[in-house]
């Protein structure tokens, strides 16, 4: 058996140029507005694609040693918070879906809640104004982080080899250290790290900045990694949490010993849909990802895609409708489950899909504004309200299958790069800034208009609303895709961008994660598109009504498995927008 392996194609040139953003920027675009014809990776037994091929290498070596997916997914999940600071993480939280051989699942939830002290209007001032990035950077935006909960829950519960061997290649990645490429020397420069001394000093050497080809270390990390293998728990109810607050409590961080000891792992049941012949597996709330994924391909069912060329003018058009509609619903049902009741078979009926289906026009764009959500199928919402929600790009996707046939899609997030830009000095990791994932003030657009209600107002000990989509796919009842992808509000239609491409589009799932991104979130009343898409289909897209924003550059990063129907076969798809990534496979 040999190992298969791919970086991308442009890794080695941005590595020989050794400089700056612009020129990676150029060879990203290059390998990516190259999509048609690209491969996937293929491999027989076991697969593991993730954005960095240092993880990958690890969950890749975990199979090998015969582990099951989770280990895999576990393994490469602590390595990527060693090698992609950026959002790989201990201090952050994510989504674990598994699917196993035998035709179960389940969604194992460990995202970070509010502090106990928190507040709806925490993040005001006294006469209700946002206060400028306090929900976004530093100590008050940090959230009770739940990736170490989660991560020892999955091994504990679905894992072989336990918690101490799939840590260990994490913790070799950061006593040893790694050698940086330009890009990942060149992240590390991010002028917010510098606002905090530990940070600071820990990625910056103080201001000495790492350079492309030098070996990055992290030896308080690795002892952290040791002590989580040795007792996950006394992260939560011992010594580290001790330190973990002494270090958070100096900054002003609400974070307390209670909150860390009251912080639990949900197991929760997936959403379920049913698209053509195939069934997807996807994210449930306090996820927005699988309701608004399910919703929007029950609309799209309607319309016959497949008579469509993919990335043409009226594929771009239904799809964006259908994202339209959806998005208006996430923006005023969703929220943490715990706390509202939210209307998800309604949401996702297949007889509330066909009235929404019947203001799509074929040749026109619907105005939000104007939109009117069919009568009679939903509970009435609460008030809307916009929301300061960011794009968060830094979120990261994992996908694995192993030679059972379990599948898992794990994302995990920081929310921002870098998440608060705190880092606990001691234990030597980043802390999220998912507060900022909430609601911050109702009635107060945001410069990106990613609108949300009253359902996810900041309470003490709510899980803030995501749009995490780690999703698996079914094709007659068996395993055909593994997907996911960061992305912040972008990050379900970009699944949906790789899905219907990899089936109505045919496309082979290397392409389908390649392939240019186009985005619609309901306000603003954009349709977003990423470079690449033919310019005779944008006129016809304006033609149409759409109003085109083409400023954004690319987004996300789909790291994504397809599985032969025929052969069986592994294939993996990994994203060309990060240079450093890889599929790996046996
Ligand atoms: N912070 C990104 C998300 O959860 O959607």
């Amino acid at each position: 058996m040999h190992t298969v392996r791919r970086f991308s194609s442009f890794l080695l040139i941005s590595g020989l140029l050794a400089s700056s953003c612009a020129a990676h920027a150029q060879e990203r675009d290059k390998a990516v507005l190259a999509w048609r014809g690209e491969q996937p990776v293929r491999a027989k037994h076991g697969m593991v694609v993730s954005v960095h091929h240092l993880a990958s290498d690890a969950g890749l070596n975990i199979l090998r040693e015969g582990g099951n997916a989770v280990d895999s997914a576990v393994a490469t999940a602590f390595a990527l918070a060693v090698v992609h600071p950026i959002a790989g993480n201990l201090g952050g939280g994510g989504f674990l879906l598994l699917r196993t051989h035998d035709g179960k699942s389940t969604f194992i939830e460990f995202r970070e809640k509010a502090p106990l002290a928190a507040t709806e209007t925490m993040y005001q001032d006294a006469k209700g104004n946002i206060i400028p990035d306090a929900s976004t950077l530093g100590y008050r935006s940090i959230a009770t982080p739940g990736s170490v909960a989660g991560l020892a829950y999955a091994e504990r519960t679905y894992g072989k080899l336990g918690l101490k061997r799939v840590i260990a290649p994490a913790i070799k990645l950061a006593s040893d250290g790694f050698a940086l490429t330009a890009e990942e020397a060149n992240e590390l420069t991010e002028s917010d790290l510098a606002r905090f001394p530990e940070s600071r000093s820990l990625f910056q050497r103080d201001g000495k900045f790492y350079r492309a080809g030098e070996v990055f270390k992290q030896p308080q990390l690795a002892r952290t990694l040791e002590r989580i293998a040795a007792d996950p728990d006394d992260f939560y109810h011992g010594k580290m949490a001790q330190e973990l607050v002494a270090d958070l409590s100096k900054g002003g961080s609400l974070i307390t010993r209670d909150d860390l000891a009251q912080y639990s792992v949900v197991e929760r049941k997936p959403i379920i849909g049913e698209y053509r012949d195939y069934t997807i597996i996807s994210a449930p709330p306090p996820s927005s990802g699988g309701i608004v994924l399910v919703s929007a391909l029950n609309i799209l069912e309607r319309f016959d895609l497949a008579q469509m060329k993919d990335r043409s003018a009226p594929w771009i058009h239904f799809i964006t409708e259908a994202f339209r509609r959806a998005y208006m619903d996430r923006a005023e049902y969703l929220g943490d489950p715990d706390f509202n009741r939210i209307p998800t078979a309604e949401l996702i009926s297949k007889d509330y899909a066909a009235a929404w289906s019947k203001s799509i026009e074929p040749d026109r764009a619907s105005p939000s504004a104007a939109l009117k959500r069919p009568a009679g199928f939903l509970p009435l919402a609460p008030s809307t309200a916009g929301t300061r929600q960011k794009e968060s790009p830094d979120t990261t996707h994992l996908s694995v299958v192993d030679a059972e046939g379990n599948a898992v899609a794990l994302t995990t997030t920081l929310n921002d790069s870098f998440g608060s830009h705190v880092t606990a000095g001691s234990l030597g990791f980043l802390l999220n800034d998912e507060m900022d994932d909430f609601t911050s003030k109702l009635g107060t657009p945001n410069m990106y208009g990613l609108i949300q209600g009253p359902a996810n107002a900041i309470a003490p000990g709510k899980r803030p609303l995501s749009a995490m989509t780690p999703t698996i796919v079914l094709e007659d009842g068996k395993l055909r895709y593994v997907l996911g992808s960061p992305g912040g509000g972008r990050i379900i239609t970009t699944v949906a961008n790789i899905f219907l491409s990899a089936t109505a589009g045919k496309l082979n799932i290397q392409e389908a994660v390649d392939a240019p991104r186009f985005h619609h979130q309901y306000l603003p009343d954009k349709l977003y598109l990423e470079p690449g898409v033919d310019s005779r289909v944008q006129d016809e897209l304006r033609d149409m009504g759409h109003t085109l924003d083409l400023g954004d550059g690319h987004w996300s990063n789909g790291e994504c498995i397809a599985i032969d129907p025929k052969t069986g076969e592994l294939l993996a798809g990994h994203d060309h927008r990060s240079s450093y990534g890889s599929a790996a496979g046996y």
